[in-house]
């Protein structure tokens, strides 16, 4: 039996996420909130011949309350996303806010739930979220999660479109760490499962890597002014989502990139710290999942100079970005 909500459920990354996770059979019990068009997504995909039972509230009458009930993993799309010209970090004044209430929320009625934020800016809303939990004296920070995986899903394909063969990327596993934002995405391409050709030039080296990191930017671009990233979103969350479940479920050895507290695994901090050679509070790596969430993070192991110049160059980003996160809880209570 798992209970999985998502909150900001009608929205553009919310509706096919909950199809997903509707579609996933070790859901039993999918709660939708949003502060519109719940009750209609629900009963929508309550017609689904799959075995999750859907509910979807408003905010009137306790909704966040009666959704959170019981939820075991809370996913959380909720909040705005960019327009061309925009950055992540300028959706924070108003995504900072939201992804606060909710986190009160989470804190107040699913304490134990596992948090997977999708709410951008990520390197932000985690540390929000850690800091809500901390002030309701109910944080650990093995249950909590930024969702990076739309940046691994990119490079599983943009490695796959060089590799000359799409049907590939389901295979090809390419670690991604750092942050979600910029330069603080750091595609690990050496150690792809499927290296790439030798012969391949450096100005294509290049160019791959800056697909993976401004990926975003190109959807946006894209998308004129209807927004960002939402359809391969919903499959990255819900792929991320369904590795939780199946690590809470007893399964082992499953292993993701993901953005986590260091705190999380202090053995496994203490090496990363060292490879990054500084403290950092936050950090994507490839993390092993369990029952009780992060069981050990991963170092990032032999890297190339370039490699290692991208790691120098996501660390001032991700450290600003992160404090931003912290002093805005600290200020708000
Ligand atoms: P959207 O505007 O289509 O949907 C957001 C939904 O959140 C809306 O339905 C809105 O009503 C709801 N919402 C707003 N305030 C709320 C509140 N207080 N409680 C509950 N719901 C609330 O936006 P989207 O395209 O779905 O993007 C959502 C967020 O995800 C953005 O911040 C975007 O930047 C981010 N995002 C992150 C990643 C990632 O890789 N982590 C990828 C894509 C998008
Ligand atoms: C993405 O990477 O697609 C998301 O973070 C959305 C965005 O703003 O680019």
């Amino acid at each position: 039996m798992v209970k999985a909500v998502v909150l900001g459920a009608a929205g553009g990354i919310g509706q096919p996420l909950a199809l997903l996770l509707k579609a996933n059979p070790l859901v039993t019990e999918l709660g939708l909130f949003d502060i519109v068009n719940t009750p209609g997504v629900a009963a929508d995909l309550s017609h689904i011949s799959t075995p999750a039972k859907v509910e979807g509230y408003l905010p009137a009458d306790d909704g966040l309350k009666k959704t959170l009930t019981g939820a075991e993993i809370v996913v959380i799309p909720a909040g705005v996303p960019r327009k061309p010209g925009m950055t992540r970090d300028d959706l924070f004044k108003i995504n900072a806010g939201i992804v606060k209430d909710l986190a009160t929320g989470i804190a107040t009625t699913a304490p134990k739930a596992f948090v997977l934020v999708i709410s951008n800016p990520v390197n932000s809303t985690v540390p929000i979220v850690a800091e809500v939990f901390k002030k309701h004296g109910v944080y650990d920070p093995k249950r909590l999660f930024g969702v990076t995986t739309l940046d691994v899903v990119r490079a599983s394909t943009f490695v796959s479109e060089i590799l000359g063969d799409l049907s590939l990327s389901k295979d090809v596993v390419v670690p991604v760490v750092g942050g979600h934002s910029g330069v603080t995405i750091v595609p690990l391409v050496s150690q792809s499962s499927h290296p790439l050709p030798a012969s391949l030039a450096t100005a294509d080296y290049d160019a791959l890597i800056k697909r993976i990191q401004f990926g975003g930017d190109e959807v946006v671009k894209a998308k004129n002014g209807g927004g960002s990233a939402t359809l391969s979103m919903a499959f990255a969350g819900a792929e991320f989502a369904a590795k939780v479940i199946r690590a809470v479920k007893g399964e082992k050895g499953i292993t993701a990139p993901t953005f986590v507290s260091l705190s999380s695994d202090p053995a496994g901090a203490a090496v990363l710290n060292k490879e990054l050679g500084q403290e950092l509070e936050f950090f994507s790596s490839t993390v092993e999942l369990g029952a009780e969430g992060v069981v050990k993070i991963h170092p990032l192991g032999t890297i190339t100079d370039a490699e290692k110049a991208l790691v120098k160059a996501a660390i001032p980003e991700l450290e600003t970005n992160i404090k931003t996160g912290i002093t805005y809880v600290a200020e708000a209570y």
